[in-house]
């Protein structure tokens, strides 16, 4: 199941970092310098340094957000009759949800459709007010159990390409 769940979800997010920085050279350019400022040029990125990163852990989390792996999360089924908000869900049904919409909330977020890992920044920090992506992970009992994985090896390879490299 980890390797079932835990491969193409994440290739996924690579080739959309991929696209992303492709289409915005200017944030590539200034995730690289915070890089190079903090991790130097003798050495790849460590876990130790994600704290020191933000603008690479922001863009981590814009390329979760703007392209979700799983826009309408995963299905599930009910296993008894239920009432959500006055709507009777019966028994067996099933139950999609719209987790591109929760990303793309036009109420969170001004302009969610453009590629902005700022949206996620204040003053260089991540701003912790600011809606996370972790809708992207799905919801509840059944969260993705794999996401602190996912979150730091997305991480350490976005941070490490950068690093290392022009896209
Ligand atoms: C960016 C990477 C990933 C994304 C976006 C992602 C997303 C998701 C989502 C949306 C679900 C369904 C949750 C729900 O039903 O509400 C899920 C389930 C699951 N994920 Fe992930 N995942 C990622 C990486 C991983 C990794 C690295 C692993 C394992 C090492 C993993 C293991 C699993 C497993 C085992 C389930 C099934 C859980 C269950 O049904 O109880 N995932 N994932």
């Amino acid at each position: 199941m980890a390797f079932a769940g835990g491969t193409d979800t994440t290739i996924s997010t690579i080739q959309t970092f991929f696209l992303a920085m492709v289409l915005h050279p200017e944030i590539q350019m200034n995730a690289q310098e915070q890089i190079d400022k903090v991790v130097g040029r003798d050495r790849l990125p460590e876990f130790s340094d994600l704290v020191r990163l933000p603008y690479a852990e922001a863009i981590l989390k814009e390329t979760l957000r703007w392209q979700p792996v799983f826009p309408m999360g995963v299905a599930h089924q009910t296993t008894t009759d239920d009432e959500y908000k006055g709507c009777h869900i019966p028994k067996g049904a099933m139950v999609m949800v719209n987790a591109w919409s929760i990303l793309n909330d036009e109420t969170a977020d001004s302009d969610p459709l453009a590629y902005n890992p700022e949206r996620f920044l204040k003053n260089g920090q991540i701003d912790p007010t600011v809606r996370d992506c972790a809708a992207a992970f799905g919801f509840g009992r059944r969260i993705c159990p794999g996401r602190y994985m996912a979150l730091n090896g997305a991480f350490i390879t976005i941070a490490s390409i950068l690093s290392a490299s022009d896209i």
